[in-house]
């Protein structure tokens, strides 16, 4: 039995292999990149945002998504979406067999320029003709706001805006709305406030959040979340990540973490934690650098305390 006052079980939808390796400056094989995705299949996440259709020429490190989703071994039951910014990706997206989208846009009017070349109303104007295309085509779309919490160039960004724009994403027909926290500059007093908000607009239900972990709040961000009644959270495998148009985003909230407390609060995730680490420790040998997640930061600790044991 969980915990009193918090969901019996969560969703995680990992982000690691879009948002993550979007922001690594060496080159990710692609088979690499496959077999990453691979193993967080078997290690039982239900959804894996596996890449996205965006311009080579703005992110060249999701240049072979195409490549990607032909190649992954898709389990049934587990949902593989990828970033649409427009009619260009959807198409794209299509083209691979891919059944669930998602469109990214900003409660900031120099984020969303300076991420897609759009102000917000015109890319309202762009989600509106990806959303009518996918509806055509039976694809599934959710729902980005990045910014929600605080803009890298704006600073505060006023609570009524993220509300208005969460619904207006929901009117468009988007099954989840994601409030991001781009920069990881949340904390739960303020998500208590923002969520406050926005669910008198767009129901709980329909509500996912996006830490990304750069002030050590992300986690304590998730328990708050959860008291209010979110029940869907993203996070990425090792704490991968960042935004290559929000400066010093650093990664999300790590995967293992939320596993880990959340099996703690006896919250129900699906995943397996060994075989988390073990993609997060496949990922980090392809990059060469170590990636910050506490928990698979400790792991790797013990196990070469208990190799040089066995010395
Ligand atoms: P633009 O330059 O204004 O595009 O970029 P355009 O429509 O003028 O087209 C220019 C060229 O790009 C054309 O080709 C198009 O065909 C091509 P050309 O005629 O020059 O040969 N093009 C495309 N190619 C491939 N795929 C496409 C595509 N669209 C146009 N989809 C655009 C506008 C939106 C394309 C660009 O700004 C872009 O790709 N931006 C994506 C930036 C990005 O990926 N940011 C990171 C993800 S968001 C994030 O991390 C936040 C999040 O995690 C939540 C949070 O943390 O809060 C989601
Ligand atoms: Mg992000």
């Amino acid at each position: 039995m969980p915990l009193a006052g918090v969901p019996e079980c969560v969703q995680i939808v990992e982000v690691g292999p879009r948002d993550g390796l979007q922001n690594e400056h060496a080159e990710v094989a692609t088979a690499d990149k496959v077999a990453f995705i691979d193993r967080l299949t078997a290690a039982g996440l239900a959804v894996i945002e596996a890449g996205a259709f965006v311009s080579p020429k703005w992110v060249p490190q999701m240049a072979d998504t195409g490549e990607v989703f032909r190649a992954i071994t898709r389990r049934a039951g587990t949902r593989y979406p990828a970033l649409v910014p427009n009619l260009v990706g959807l198409d794209r997206a299509r083209a691979c067999g891919v059944s669930e989208v998602a469109i990214f846009g900003a409660a900031s009017e120099t984020f969303s320029r300076k991420n897609i070349n759009q102000g917000i109303e015109e890319s309202f104007a762009t989600f509106t003709e990806v959303c009518e295309a996918a509806r055509r085509w039976g694809i599934l779309v959710r729902g980005y706001l990045s910014t929600s919490f605080g803009c890298p160039y704006e600073g505060t960004v006023p609570v009524g805006r993220v509300a208005t724009l969460a619904a207006r994403l929901l009117d468009l027909g988007v099954f989840e709305v994601v409030l991001g926290d781009t920069i990881g500059v949340a904390q739960p007093g303020q998500v208590a406030e923002v969520v406050g908000a926005v669910r008198k607009q767009v129901p709980i239900e329909h509500l996912a959040l996006h830490f990304h972990d750069t002030r050590g709040t992300a986690l304590a961000n998730v328990l708050m979340a959860l008291q209010l009644g979110i029940c869907t959270f993203d996070a990425s495998a090792g704490g991968l990540g960042g935004c290559p148009y929000a400066p010093g985003a650093t990664g999300n909230l790590a995967t293992e973490d939320l596993v880990y407390m959340l099996n703690g609060l006896g919250v129900e995730t699906g995943v397996d934690l060994e075989a988390l680490v073990a993609a997060s420790r496949f990922i980090e040998q392809a990059l060469g650098h170590p990636l910050p997640s506490r928990y698979l930061r400790a792991e790797q600790a013990r196990m070469r305390k208990t190799m040089s044991s066995h010395d």
